[in-house]
């Protein structure tokens, strides 16, 4: 049976209350995300997302609402906040712009000292997130600056990591990486996912990235909840995600074209194979008549 360890109710978000620059960044939304999933979150840009993610980990205050960490309001003893921020380990856009140490191997120890752990606590954790973003022990002598934008990072991803929160929250961490890079920053995502069994959330304009790594998608539009669900079932609405304005893969659109010229086929398709199978299908099934 799946737990729950991330809730929001009815949670709203209001930036400027009662000025003239008033925004509705988020509206009413009600999810709940189980334990181990990778969830991918897509909707277009200003739709939400990064205030969302921000309420996860208390560094926004809810106008109104809930947000519930393993079933219990971050916000009922304000005391506790500092270890739902530990918990809940956010790494935002461009991180690598955060590095300030003088070696790989101080930035990514930064945040479990901040957590008051042993040196040797701590070391344990450096060598094995350095590990975990493909990166190997040399680095960690090497000043932040001298390595180059991917590198970068990975290691600022890795000081997150450090922290081992329960859960782990990406901001478009394929920003501006070519595209070697965003397959490297993907696939250590999926691997730390499948190392620890933690549960990670990943903002992203791709849906094509999404489809490949995620095991379920939220997607918001306009500042509220559109969909949350499995990556086939937020699929089946493609239609319905490309007049949102999302980057609907290129796949899924040829399906969506075929269907729009009367062709039987699904629109849930955004994978080689599937689309594959289904050009099969449906070649055999023009044959036969
Ligand atoms: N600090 C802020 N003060 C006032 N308004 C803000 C602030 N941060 C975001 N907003 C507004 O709130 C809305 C939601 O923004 P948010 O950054 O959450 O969207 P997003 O989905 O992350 O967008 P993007 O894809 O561009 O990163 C937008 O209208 C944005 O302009
Ligand atoms: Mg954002």
């Amino acid at each position: 049976m799946s737990v729950t360890v991330l809730e929001t109710k009815n949670l709203t978000h209001v930036y400027s209350k009662g000025t003239t620059s008033q925004v509705d960044a988020i509206r009413d939304v009600s999810v709940k995300i189980e334990q181990g999933e990778l969830v991918g979150i897509i909707g277009h840009t200003g739709s939400g997302k990064s205030t969302l993610i921000q309420h996860f980990n208390g560094l926004l205050k809810c106008t109104s609402g809930t947000v519930l960490l393993e079933g219990k309001d971050i916000w009922q003893n304000k005391k506790n906040i500092r270890d739902v921020r530990f918990k809940v380990g956010i790494c935002f856009q461009y991180p690598e712009y955060q590095l300030f140490e003088e070696t790989v191997y101080k930035d990514i120890a930064y945040g479990p000292k901040n957590m008051k752990l042993s040196d040797e606590e701590i070391d344990r954790r450096v060598r094995q997130v350095i590990s975990f973003v493909g990166l190997d022990e040399s680095y960690l002598e090497k000043s932040p600056f001298d390595l180059s934008g991917g590198e970068k990072r990975r290691v600022a991803i890795a000081g997150v990591m450090a922290m081992e929160p329960s859960v782990l929250i990406l901001d478009e961490p394929c920003a501006g990486l070519d595209p070697k890079g965003r397959e490297t920053v993907l696939s250590l995502i999926t691997s730390y996912r499948e190392k620890t069994g933690s549960t990670v959330l990943v903002v992203s304009h791709s849906m094509e990235d999404i489809s490949k790594i995620a095991t379920k998608v939220l997607v918001m539009n306009n500042s509220e909840l559109a969909y949350y669900d499995t990556v086939d079932g937020v699929f089946t609405h493609s239609s319905e995600l490309y007049d949102m304005g999302l980057n609907v893969p290129q796949l899924t659109m040829l399906f969506l074209k075929l269907r729009e010229k009367g062709y039987d086929v699904p629109v849930n398709v955004y994978t080689l194979d599937k689309a594959k199978a289904e050009l099969e299908k449906l070649l055999k099934g023009g044959s036969d008549e």
